[in-house]
């Protein structure tokens, strides 16, 4: 089944959304598979978003996210890469639709609450970076045949 990698940015943890963040995605149908409350090394910011390197907000970009704990997940379900996606909205707040994480609680684009994969290969790689292969748990919901 598709893999995702989603985190709780340090604004979103600070302003008391993760419950609400990880609610949405239960409740969509998605099942979790892994989680945790963490503190990002430079490094590991700097490699996550490593293809933002040339970028003039690259430095914000590194210190934002290694302000305080994010919420980091595995989530699973079908197409849920592209699904998370869209349930997240667009980049930019201002943009995103209402009803999406950051239409609904965002204001600016440099703290727009969620952090999500764009695509196959990034989850895999953002998965390897934040995650051990036993720290995600492989389960059965009975409730799966009604999704
Ligand atoms: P992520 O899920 O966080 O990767 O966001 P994204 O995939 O929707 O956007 P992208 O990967 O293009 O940019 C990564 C992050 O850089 C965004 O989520 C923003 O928080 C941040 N960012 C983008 N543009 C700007 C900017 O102009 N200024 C600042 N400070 N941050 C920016
Ligand atoms: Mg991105």
């Amino acid at each position: 089944m598709e893999k995702t990698f989603l985190m709780v940015k340090p604004d979103g943890v600070q302003r008391a959304l993760i419950g609400e963040i990880v609610s949405r995605f239960e409740k969509k149908g998605f099942q979790l598979v892994g989680a945790k409350l963490m503190n990002i090394s430079e490094d590991l910011a700097k490699e996550h978003y490593g293809e933002h390197k040339e970028r003039p907000f690259f430095g914000e970009l590194v210190d934002f996210i290694t302000s305080g704990p994010v919420f980091a997940m595995v989530w699973e379900g079908k197409d849920v890469i592209l699904t998370a996606r869209n349930m997240m909205g667009k980049t930019n707040p201002s943009e995103a639709a209402p009803g999406s994480i950051r239409g609904d609680y965002a204001v600016q684009v440099s703290n727009n609450i969620i952090h999500g994969s764009d695509s196959a290969e990034s989850a895999v790689r953002e998965i390897g970076l934040f995650f051990k292969e036993e720290e995600l748990v492989s389960y059965d919901k009975a409730v799966a045949v009604w999704i």
